[in-house]
């Protein structure tokens, strides 16, 4: 069986995620680390924390803390937070770390000898009143093109035109004001990443069933041309430039990052050597299917810039076999916003309801084939319907009854029949369209079987209607019972990778042990007598409380709603 290496794109340190963020890689590629461990399968799930690049020297810097303090105070927050989201890392790794700045610089030596480097000299524009050279986001002025006067050097907001800093007109520094800029020239590296247009046209061209978001945002690319790219940068934060000439250089954090998610499992096997091997999952060939997960807007530095640094070192490293990518999950249509705190962010969100409940929100929302908007309304109707009304109320009404007229045992008696055929038919068709939604990254479809798996539970005991049948017929009323309660044990299962809370709650309360938990086959006969007469369980739990209309308009009122701009 091949062993499953699964990414999901590394946060920036620079403060706590959003929901946007969430859904956009390392819930789903939760999902799918889960879904593939319940099935047995081998799986490494590897993700880390994006310390270096200017936005977190400032962000330190308005803290009053030194960086790489300030990093290490934002990773521990952040690892804390996923942890209570239920994020099942095997790993959560840091960029800053040594392993990290010993893979960042062999890559480069190993691309050097390919004669990928090149140097060259680079005009640069530095601030005297800042003391540092200043990126290119970080230096605005006029337009020349349309006139625009708070134009970044990077790109105009108002005509988006693609700018060079030395174009504005009237340049000034975006940290300090200062307009005491001057031009430097510096040396730098760069990457001849246009020597590898074929070959990764041909890669692309390989993956036919990789997502059309990936596909078309890598064609694209490919079709304007690859430019070659500074991978170096005059600043004080990052990984050292081990290259005679360039002291006090470090490389460029989108060089680092992904050579993160190599380094990020070195950590992982340097914490116990004996047993772990890092080459193992990344120099393993076909022995290893390596799925990452992002979002729309970092596609091209996993189908173009990290697969040059994987392909131009000439060593045998795995490129994805699978890219995940997302659109934008919006808060009310406009953007989630770090910088300008606007939407729900991941620790505030806990402090409104448990993890399970935003989890399955986005999941069913996921951000799939179109971007995804998040109002406050939308998410309270699908809990108090999908996750109270049905799973939870299923649950409830069946243990609460099965107990108080057969105790809290399975019921003994009855033989399934027509009812109990055509359950097992309906769950056979849902569950076998939800592994599959699930193998295949099929988010929101995935969701729509899952919660028809839930539905079917309720309809089953409208049927059945054991309340009615005990008082003629105690065999009757058991074995729909004891039949609900299988259902109840396929749905703890398969819940987990969505509602891992939830589902543990259940599975505890129905006694599974560790031997009945394994992924259902769907076409196994018999998965609805798994539980047999006697097994034990307890009482039921509150598994869902619903959220009435008050507490959406306080939510409303706190965080925000639909005054916001659309995106
Ligand atoms: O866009 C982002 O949030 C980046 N920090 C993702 C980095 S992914 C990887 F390549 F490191
Ligand atoms: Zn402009």
């Amino acid at each position: 069986m091949q062993r499953v290496l699964i990414t999901s794109a590394l946060p920036y340190i620079n403060g706590v995620k959003h929901l946007g963020n969430l859904i956009g890689s390392m819930l789903p590629a939760d999902v799918y680390a889960r879904f593939l461990r319940l099935r047995g399968q081998d799986v490494l799930y590897i993700c880390a924390t994006d310390e270096h690049g200017t936005p977190a020297e400032l962000a330190a810097l308005e803290a009053g803390l030194d960086v790489a303090d300030y990093c290490s105070q934002q990773h521990d927050l952040q690892a804390s937070i996923y942890e209570r989201f239920h994020l099942s890392f095997d790993h959560f790794g840091r960029s800053s770390s040594p392993q990290n700045a010993a893979l960042t610089q062999h890559f480069c030596r190993k691309l050097s000898e390919s004669g990928f480097i090149e140097e060259r000299i680079v005009r640069q524009v530095y601030s005297n009143a800042d003391q540092r050279y200043l990126p290119d986001r970080y230096i605005v002025g006029t337009c020349p093109h349309c006139g625009y006067e708070r134009a970044r050097g990077d790109q105009c907001e108002s005509c988006t035109r693609v700018l060079d800093p030395l174009d504005l007109i009237a340049p000034r520094s975006a940290l300090s004001g200062s307009c005491d800029l001057e031009e430097r020239e510096s040396r730098h590296l760069f990457l001849r990443q246009s020597a590898f247009a074929e070959r990764l046209r041909a890669w692309i061209d390989d993956h036919p069933e990789w997502p059309v978001l990936v596909r078309s945002i890598a064609y694209k690319w490919l079709d304007e041309g690859l430019l070659d790219r500074c991978i170096t940068r005059d600043l004080r934060w990052g990984v050292p430039v081990d290259r005679e000439g360039f002291e006090g250089k470090v490389f460029y954090v989108w060089f680092d990052a992904p050579i993160s998610y190599i380094a990020a499992t070195r950590e992982w096997a340097d914490r116990a050597p004996q047993s772990r091997d890092w080459k193992r999952w990344w120099q393993a060939g076909e022995g290893v299917r390596y799925v990452q997960f992002l979002a729309k807007d970092n596609v091209p530095f996993h189908t173009v810039s990290f697969p040059c640094t994987i392909l131009g070192s000439g060593e045998e490293w795995k490129l994805a076999d699978y890219i995940k990518g997302f659109n934008w999950l919006t808060y009310y249509g406009g953007k989630f916003s770090t910088s300008e705190k606007r939407g729900i962010f991941m620790d505030a969100a806990l402090d409104e309801f448990p993890a399970d409940y935003y989890r399955y929100w986005l999941l069913a929302n996921a951000p799939e084939s179109d971007d995804a908007s998040f109002t406050w309304a939308a998410f309270a109707q699908a809990i108090n319907k999908d996750l109270a009304d049905v799973l939870g109320n299923f649950v409830n009404r069946c243990l609460r009854f099965a107990k108080s007229r057969f105790g809290e045992r399975v019921p003994e008696g009855g033989a399934p029949g027509k009812l109990e055929d055509e359950l097992a038919a309906d769950l056979e068709r849902s569950l076998a369209s939800y592994t599959h939604c699930l193998e295949q990254l099929q988010f929101r479809r995935a969701l729509a079987d899952l919660r028809s798996i839930w539905t079917l539970g309720n309809a089953y005991m409208d049927r059945a209607a054991p309340w009615a049948t005990i008082k003629t017929d105690r065999d009757a009323a058991a074995l729909a019972l004891r039949t609900a309660i299988n259902l109840m044990r396929v749905i703890a299962i398969v819940s987990e990778p969505v509602i891992p809370k939830i589902a543990k709650l259940l599975a505890d309360t129905l006694e599974l042990g560790t031997t009945r938990r394994g992924w259902p086959d769907p076409f196994t006969r018999g998965v609805l007598e798994a539980l047999p007469p006697g097994h034990a369980f307890r009482a039921p739990p509150i598994l869902v409380e619903k959220i009435d209309d008050e507490v959406v308009a306080s939510l409303i009122e706190r965080y925000g709603g639909a005054e916001l701009d659309p995106l």
